[in-house]
């Protein structure tokens, strides 16, 4: 798709189709801004011309992508989105749960789980999540629990229509997806795993991080989340045989745009481009980096990265380093002042602030620099607690 765009844009055909921009910039902005950066991406900016495929019902290069993101999640089948994993999930839950049904989700699950159900007007039966006391952060669904849920409503005669749970959640807490899944498919049911923070747990051969399940029937992940991808861009990845692709792919259809952005596509082919060639090497230098940080986290008195010591307890099967909590352990600093500290001082942007974490995401991108700035900064943060 890139190198048709590129060759679409050097050649002489006149765009008399959308988008209204036509591929030009006006003469007072060429005058101001020749360079602008935005101008690259107007010239590229097309529509579903001829020999540039169709989303809704991909047959050359888009179906293209797809299959190459089959093959880097190791899926039966993948949809591309380029409206996020809330296209996804609005997707999956809607294929799988009947109208006015009930799903059995992870409180605190995202918004989009809760928007499904107000459309569909399925009912959500809350899988519990226990907030942990050390730092204030949600753990994990577990097997137990999901058990627990299912049994309970089994007794009752009231099991749900599928079973949703978040994994890797955004601050990187990882359930045993595996056993989940063997639980769920246990009672006929299908499983959907909002996989939105995991796009990195690629199968590529010898990775360095974990490999996404393949047991769960439908995964949504956020390529543009922790991905070389742009934002909005998402893929749906279909593996069991409890849910039917065509039906998955019939409500992506509803919820997702007729007129897909060629420029987001684009950067899901670049993505796949990177991922496939050098996504192993990226791999190795992030987790040699986050190596390096956290075992400089481990020799100062207050600044705490806190997440791996938690696997095995709270429902939690495993922690994504690539996460970074960090937490004043001496109480001193709430994660706002850490947030603030970060940006103003050292101009380092976390993810976001919690009331005792601050998140800094860190993704096969992150350069050699990046993580030198976050050391000196923990080092100096650190010394400065009394
Ligand atoms: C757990 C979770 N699921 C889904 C989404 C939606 O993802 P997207 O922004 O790709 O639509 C988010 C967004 O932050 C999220 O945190």
């Amino acid at each position: 798709m890139i190198y048709e765009l590129n060759n679409l844009s050097a050649s002489d055909m006149y765009p008399f189709h959308m988008p209204g921009h036509k591929r030009q910039q006006t003469a007072s902005l060429e005058n101001n801004g020749g360079s602008d950066w935005l101008n690259e991406a107007y010239f590229h900016d097309i529509t579903e011309i001829d020999g540039f495929d169709d989303l809704q019902s991909p047959k050359g290069m888009i179906a293209d992508i797809e299959d190459r993101l089959a093959v880097l999640y190791g899926a039966k089948r993948a949809f591309l989105s380029v409206n996020g994993s809330t296209c996804g999930n609005l997707s999956a839950i809607s294929a799988l749960v009947q109208k006015n049904g009930c799903l059995l989700a992870d409180m605190g699950a995202h918004r989009s789980v809760y928007n499904a159900s107000f459309l569909s007007g399925c009912r959500i039966l809350p899988l519990e999540r226990e907030t942990m006391p050390e730092n204030g952060l949600t753990a994990c669904i577990s097997p137990e629990e999901t058990e627990d849920r299912l049994n309970k409503a089994g007794k009752e005669g009231r099991l749900p229509d599928a079973v949703l749970i978040t994994s890797p959640t955004y601050e990187g807490f990882i359930s045993d997806v595996d056993k989940i899944a063997d639980i769920v498919h246990g009672y006929g049911l299908p499983l959907i795993v909002d996989g939105a923070h995991g796009a990195h747990y690629t199968a590529d051969e010898g990775t360095c991080f974990p490999v996404l399940s393949s047991k769960p029937d439908v995964t949504v992940v956020s390529l543009h989340k922790t991905l070389p991808a742009m934002t909005q861009t998402a893929a749906v990845l279909i593996n069991g045989s409890l849910v039917r692709q065509d039906e998955v792919k019939r409500y992506i259809n509803i919820f997702q745009t007729t007129s897909p952005s060629y420029i987001l596509m684009a950067s899901a082919e670049r993505c796949l481009d990177i991922m496939e060639k050098e996504g192993f090497v990226l791999k190795k230098r992030l987790r040699e980096n986050l190596d390096r940080t956290y075992a400089l986290c481990k020799s100062l008195r207050h600044i705490y990265f806190t997440g791996p010591e938690f696997a095995g307890r709270y429902g939690i099967y495993d922690h994504d380093r690539s996460k970074i909590n960090v937490m004043d352990r001496s109480g001193h600093m709430t994660g706002h002042k850490l947030y603030d500290i970060f940006r103003e001082k050292y101009h380092l942007q976390p993810e976001k602030a919690g009331d005792r974490t601050c998140l800094l995401l860190t993704s096969v991108m992150d350069t050699e620099e990046g993580f030198q700035r976050l050391g000196r900064a923990i080092k100096e943060l650190d010394e400065q607690i009394a």
